[in-house]
């Protein structure tokens, strides 16, 4: 069994990153500059925010972070993108999800410049990865495709079955790993919550995606040997031997699942590593794009 070790891969990718900008700014190109809202001060929201301005400035990215109170009405938010859009100096534009529920997600998302739109879930960027043109990929699953490329995993004509179908994970990863590529060619099954015979479906998978968000949900009876498990959920269960009081919980029971595995992401240090790297290579590609 062999670790997908998302602090390795995450680093490479960060390290490339890093470097591609000395030369950019050596070249006389501006800085890329990343900004980031924050609605609210949801725990984890929060930490995700902080580890992406963390990690503009190990790279040498400037980063704003707009932050918003809660009660904000939709209107706030939208004044707020359309100055970044409008903002030459601004390459990349995130809205950190979830929203608090008086605004409308899928507004907010539509509003984003295509240009700028480093997450990758504007209905133009998502149409185009279908389509298979050049364009943002949302985050993570381009950080679960770069870490496949990384270790080499093989794809091609395997079966991967996706727990999922969300617009930023399940229903993306699906069509990438369908792609006619590497990391690609698979036949895809993509399962939800009304899926009969999960297990059975995820017992004939060669590639199991877990992106349900349940904590220790892909259980062993479920994997067949030899399979290659990529675990997307990030959950916090309250744990109180930690000094935060939490522990973040993977949507596998890896302990009895990795044992059967030939490749896993463990959670921590996986694919949550991986989000950043490929959103810092997403905003790479903005900044070079719009500054031609
Ligand atoms: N919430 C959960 N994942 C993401 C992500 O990749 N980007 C943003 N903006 N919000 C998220």
């Amino acid at each position: 069994m062999q670790i997908l070790d998302g602090k390795i891969v995450s680093q490479a990718v960060k390290d490339a990153v890093k470097e591609k900008t000395s030369l950019l700014l050596a070249a006389g190109k501006k800085t890329p500059h990343l900004a980031a809202i924050l609605v609210g001060s949801d725990g984890a929201s929060e930490t995700y925010v902080a580890s992406k301005v963390k990690s503009c400035e190990e790279i040498g990215y400037k980063s704003t972070l707009i932050r918003l109170d809660p009660n904000i009405e939709e209107s706030v938010l939208i004044e707020a993108i359309e100055k970044l859009n409008a903002d030459v100096d601004v390459d990349g534009i995130l809205v950190q999800l979830p929203l608090p529920k008086q605004i409308s997600e899928e507004k907010i998302i539509n509003l984003i410049h295509p240009d700028k739109d480093v997450d990758g879930f504007h209905p133009m960027s998502a149409g185009k990865m279908v389509q298979g043109l050049p364009t943002f990929l949302p985050a993570t699953p381009y950080g679960i495709m770069m870490m496949l490329e990384h270790y080499k995993v093989e794809t091609k004509g395997k079966h991967a079955v996706v727990i999922g179908r969300s617009n930023i994970v399940g229903r993306p990863i699906s069509i990438l790993l369908n792609r006619n590529t590497y990391p690609g060619n698979c036949t895809v099954t993509v399962c939800h919550s009304h899926t009969p015979n999960l297990k059975d479906i995820c017992l004939q998978a060669d590639i199991i995606v877990a992106a349900l968000g349940r904590p220790g949900f892909l259980t062993a009876d479920m994997v067949k040997e030899n399979a290659v498990v990529v675990d997307v959920g990030i959950t916090r269960v309250a744990d109180a031997s930690k000094k935060s009081g939490f522990a973040i919980k993977g949507d596998v029971d890896y302990a009895n699942v990795a044992p059967k595995c030939s490749f896993i992401t463990p959670v921590p240090g996986g694919v949550g590593l991986m989000t950043i790297a490929a959103l810092m290579m997403n905003t790479y590609n903005a900044c070079v794009a719009k500054n031609k």
